[in-house]
């Protein structure tokens, strides 16, 4: 990770952080900082309101200190959330003062377990000291070296070490996931991100099989090749598989990610404003690899195998045309009506891959899919599609523990005619209205009855600017929320 973290009792540390509750300050407050809490609440120069930070200097024990004020909002709606946000902007003035090392004092609250609060703590702080800066010729090495979490009681303090242990992997694999989306296409092409999948594998401890074009061709993947043959940059098939519940070998989840390394559209091409972030046309793929690396880091008791079909949408004399009529690994034909609604077609060769070849019981799909979903849910949410309400039931349970949030959108059979074609079995668009569904459908025809959720991250996996603790670009979205819903049934932790 970017810092290191540890409990303590020390105040050692360059700045002392003291989150704070609208109604009250915190028990473990002294007298004379109250004292300044009190002071402060009357002028109305700090109320607590969350992520409000307050920054002033105090003689402590002898010693003048600095000292952050952070609000956590009322006690009463407390969530981890929360406390990830008000902590992403604690580290944001702390690295604004080019400090080395932080400690904040431990939140206790009847509202979360210990657990989830000290991990809350460590993403926050983790997931907002993130910045993309490799080819700058200028960057600085960030200072901050050590975080300090305070005041936490003896009998707690293995709790907060494994909770810290957790939050760590969970932000490396967000972290992994951001770097994955934000290198340029030019450097990240199928073949490359293969071979990053794999390294990454080796590393947490999952097996990484690659397929090349031939190798794709044998498996009759002609969905996908479709999209893949417009490119000089050849295609690559990516294989992730974790075995780590022995004794229910036959649940298998699978998670397959859009894995478009560039999406210039093909021949419906793109303006070029859509398509100066279309290297972020692979987050699906980075959020799922982020996932499987956080998955057997910590050795989850699941089966896990995920995939990625990944190739370049581009523009040749090879590349598919619109009114071409294609084929499928499935068998099943499509009609070609756009050229830029090419994730879909690569997808659902993925997923009939993962059922019939590696037998997976469940499936997850994650894609930047459709821009219609920002149109629906900003980029905010996560838009979902399925087709069973008990594993949708499961992701927001997940969701509840991650803090990404996720909402379905109406599935019915009305819908899914629009995607019926006259010359072939589906065809690839369904016009106009309700784009976000349509696509999410096309991919429902090839999962075979399986428990199946669609995640567009079209509007989630990017952002065009910072905000708490999601930094501008690839935001690793949804790796948390998928850690979750693979952990043992979200049971987070005994209070
Ligand atoms: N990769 C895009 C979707 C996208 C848009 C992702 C904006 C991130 C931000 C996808 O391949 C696409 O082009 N979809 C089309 C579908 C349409 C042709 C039916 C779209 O959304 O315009
Ligand atoms: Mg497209
Ligand atoms: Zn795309």
């Amino acid at each position: 990770m970017n810092f290191l973290v540890r409990t303590g009792q020390s105040i050692e540390a360059d700045v002392l952080v003291y989150p704070i509750f609208m109604e009250d300050a915190l028990d473990n407050l002294s007298q004379d900082l109250k004292t300044v809490f009190e002071g402060l609440k009357s002028k109305e120069r700090f109320k607590a309101e969350l992520g409000q930070v307050y920054l002033f200097s105090e003689r402590l024990q002898g010693e003048i200190k600095d000292i952050i004020f952070v609000g956590l909002g009322k006690k009463e709606e407390l969530s981890a959330e929360k406390i990830r946000i008000a902590l992403a902007n604690v580290l944001k003035k702390g690295k604004e003062l080019g400090i080395e090392s932080i400690a904040v004092q431990a939140i206790s609250s009847d509202k979360l377990c210990f657990k989830r609060t000290v991990k809350a703590m460590v993403e926050g702080m983790a997931l907002a000291n993130y910045k993309f800066d490799k080819y700058k010729t200028d960057r600085k090495e960030g200072k901050l070296k050590e975080i300090y979490i305070l005041n936490v009681v003896e009998e707690k303090v293995e709790k907060a070490e494994k909770a810290i242990k957790e939050a760590e992997a969970l932000v490396e694999a967000t972290l992994c996931a951001r770097n994955l989306v934000n290198e340029p296409a030019n450097v990240i092409t199928p073949k490359e991100l293969g071979k990053k999948a794999k390294a990454i594998g080796k590393e947490a401890g999952f097996e990484v099989e690659i397929f090349d074009e031939k190798e794709i061709e044998a498996l009759g993947m002609k969905s996908f090749l479709e999209v893949a043959k417009g490119s000089d940059n050849a295609p690559r098939f990516i294989v992730m598989r974790y075995f780590g519940d022995e004794d229910n070998k036959n649940d298998i989840l699978g998670l397959v990610g859009k894995g478009l390394t560039y999406d210039s559209g093909g021949y419906s091409i793109k303006p070029t404003d859509g398509m100066v972030t279309m290297k972020s046309d692979m987050g699906g793929a980075a959020a799922v690899i982020g996932a499987m690396k956080a998955i057997a880091e910590t050795k989850l008791k699941a089966n896990v195998v995920a995939v990625v079909a990944a190739c370049e949408n581009m523009i040749s004399g090879k590349a598919y045309k619109p009114g071409d009529i294609i084929s499928s690994m499935a068998g099943k034909t499509i009609e070609v009506l756009n050229t830029d609604a090419e994730g879909r077609l690569t997808l659902i060769d993925a997923v009939h891959y993962v059922i019939e070849k590696e037998k997976a019981t469940k499936v997850i799909d994650v894609a930047t899919l459709t821009g219609a979903v920002l149109i629906a849910l900003g980029n905010t949410t996560t838009g979902v599609v399925t087709n069973n309400e008990e594993f949708y039931n499961d992701l927001q349970r997940a969701s509840e523990l991650s803090g990404e949030k996720f909402w379905q959108l109406p599935a019915f059979d009305e819908y899914k005619k629009l995607i019926k074609s006259d010359i072939a079995d589906l065809k690839n668009i369904g016009g106009r209205h309700a784009g976000t569904i349509t696509a999410g459908l096309f991919i429902g025809e090839f999962v075979q009855k399986k428990p199946w959720l669609h995640l567009d991250i079209a509007g989630t996996a990017w952002a065009d600017s910072d905000k708490d603790y999601i930094t501008k670009g690839g935001t690793g979205a949804p790796v948390r929320t998928l850690y979750y819903l693979v952990k043992e049934k979200n049971s987070c932790c005994n209070k």
